[in-house]
C-alpha cells in the first residue's frame, strides 16, 4: 500500500514572513482533517526553510528543500549540502525539477549525484521527470522518461529505491494551467512504474511512490488521485495560498478513504 504524498513547491516565492504565515495557516486547516493518511511536505525557499520548521515541528507536516549541492561542504559558492538541509530540519528534498535542468544546467548526472548525496545523509529525494512540449509532439515521451529515470537512478540498488520518490511533472503542464488530462497522467505514470519493474523487480515498484505534478489544484486533484498509478501531487502555484492547497489535501484524502 503507498502512502500518499501531496508536497508544495514554493518556488522562488515568499519572504521569510510569508513562508511563515503559509505553514501556519496550512498546519491550521489541516490540524481539522482528522488524520488524512496523507504525507504532508512543504518545500519552501532555502531562506525560510529554518522558520518553517519551526512552525511544522509540532505537526505531522514535513519539510523539504527544492535542491541541494552533493558535496558535503566545501568551497562552492551558493549551494547548499544535504547536510545543511538536514540541520534546517529538512527530511526531503527536490532534485531534478525541469526550471533547473532547463534554467540551470540540471543533467541526468548532476541528478544523479545529488539522488545518491541525499540518501547518504537520510533525505528522501523528490526526483522529477517529464517531457517538454517539443518532446509530447515528436512522440518522444516515453523515451525522454526513461533517459531521465534510467540514467537518473544510475547506481541505485532496490533498497535505494524504495527510499526515494518519483514526481512525472509534463514541463509543458507545469505553471501553464493545461494540466495533463488523468489518462495522459496514467499513462506516464503506468509507464514509469514497468520500468521500474524492469530495472528493480515488480515488487519494489509496486512500492514507489510516484507524485504527479502541473497545474494541479482543488479542481483536478480528485480525477488524478482515482487513476491507480498516480500516488500523490507536487503542486506549485496551488500551494502558494492556504485555501487552495488546504482543499487539494482536503481532496485527495476523500478519494483515498
Ligand atoms: P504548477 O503547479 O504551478 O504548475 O507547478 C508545478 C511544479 O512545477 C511543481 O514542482
Amino acid at each position: 500500500m503507498r502512502k500518499t504524498i501531496i508536497a508544495g513547491n514554493w518556488k522562488m516565492y515568499k519572504t521569510i514572513k510569508e513562508a511563515i504565515e503559509l505553514s501556519n495557516g496550512i498546519k491550521r486547516e489541516l490540524f481539522k482533517l482528522d488524520n488524512p493518511g496523507i504525507d504532508i511536505v512543504l518545500c519552501p525557499a532555502f531562506t525560510a526553510l529554518s522558520e518553517v520548521a519551526e512552525v511544522v515541528a509540532e505537526s505531522d507536516i514535513m519539510l523539504g528543500a527544492q535542491d541541494l549541492y552533493w558535496q558535503d561542504e566545501g568551497a562552492f559558492t551558493g549551494e547548499v549540502s544535504a547536510k545543511m538541509l538536514k540541520d534546517a530540519g529538512c527530511t526531503f528534498v527536490i532534485i531534478g525539477h525541469s526550471e533547473r535542468r532547463q534554467f540551470f544546467g540540471e543533467t541526468n548526472e548532476s541528478v544523479n549525484k545529488k539522488i545518491k548525496a541525499a540518501l547518504a545523509n537520510a533525505l528522501t529525494p523528490i526526483v522529477c521527470v517529464g517531457e517538454t512540449l517539443k518532446q509530447r509532439e515528436a512522440r518522444e515521451t516515453f523515451k525522454v522518461l526513461e533517459d531521465h529515470v534510467r540514467n537518473g537512478l544510475d547506481g541505485l540498488n532496490k533498497e535505494d529505491l524504495l527510499k526515494i520518490v518519483i514526481a512525472y511533472e509534463p514541463v509543458w503542464a507545469i505553471g501553464t494551467g493545461k494540466t495533463a488530462t488523468p489518462e495522459q497522467a496514467q499513462e506516464a505514470h503506468k509507464y514509469i512504474r514497468e520500468l521500474l519493474g524492469k530495472l528493480y523487480g515488480k515488487e519494489a515498484a509496486a512500492q514507489v511512490r510516484i507524485q504527479y505534478g502541473g497545474s494541479v489544484k482543488p479542481e483536478n486533484i480528485s480525477a488524478l488521485m482515482r487513476q491507480p498509478d498516480i500516488d500523490g501531487a507536487l503542486v506549485g502555484g496551488a500551494s502558494l495560498q492556504v485555501a487552495s492547497f488546504a482543499e487539494i489535501v482536503k481532496k485527495a484524502a476523500e478519494v483515498i478513504k
